[in-house]
């Protein structure tokens, strides 16, 4: 059985690791690990800010260590809110402001219709003690729609209408969802890499 640690309080970041990783794979996380370091999100990228997090805490713990980023592009908002994605209507957003937020500011764009692209990313950083084994990224394409629709899943989720569906993600069982979201798809391919 191969051990991961992921850079993760979040309980349902977990979850889904490993969900799609597997029974080839045992994920444990931070949260019973109070002591280690806040983790930095200062990077300009999604990568940038994975490797910052798998770094900080390879070098604490002696463990194959996996960190995440990720967020929502949006190609008229030039690619916002992107790395601000989590605090994009301020620093203690709730999801619904985020959302409120990012179609006001679509809104004052005035699109023509089709002209709501969008993509979610997420790049995943491995690292052991301090040293950076790999980046590994997924993309979902997508539009964003006008009224938001669904009550599955968080964040962006009731927005965000993948490519080649009528439905958003916020409408789809998480099993639908982790078929094709930007973070399943990068776990597939850590996967793949792990096993090769
Ligand atoms: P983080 O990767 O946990 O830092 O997430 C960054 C932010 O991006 C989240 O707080 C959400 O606002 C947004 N986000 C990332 N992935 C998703 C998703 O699958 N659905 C909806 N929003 C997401």
């Amino acid at each position: 059985m191969r051990q991961l640690l992921l850079a993760t309080r979040n309980a349902h970041k977990t979850r889904e690791f490993a969900q799609i990783l597997g029974a080839e794979f045992e994920v444990r996380d931070l949260a019973n690990a109070p002591q280690s370091a806040p983790m930095e999100e200062t990077g300009l990228t999604f990568a940038e800010n994975a490797i910052l997090k798998a770094v900080a805490i390879s070098k604490q713990f002696p463990a194959l260590v996996v960190a995440d980023d990720s967020g929502l592009e949006v190609e008229a908002l030039r690619g916002a809110p992107g790395v601000y994605s989590a605090r994009y209507a301020g620093e203690r957003a709730s999801d619904a402001e985020n959302v409120a937020k990012l179609l006001a500011e679509l809104a004052r764009c005035e699109l023509e219709a089709g002209a709501r692209v969008a993509r979610f990313r997420c790049a995943l950083a491995l690292a052991r003690e301090g040293k950076i084994l790999g980046i590994f990224e997924g993309v979902v394409e997508g539009t964003i729609v006008h009224t938001p629709r669904g009550s599955a899943g968080f964040g962006y989720d009731p927005i965000f209408q993948p490519a080649g569906l009528s439905r958003t993600f916020a409408e789809l069982s998480p099993l639908e969802k982790n078929r094709i979201s930007h973070r399943a798809r990068a776990i597939q391919s850590l996967r793949a890499a792990l096993l090769a």
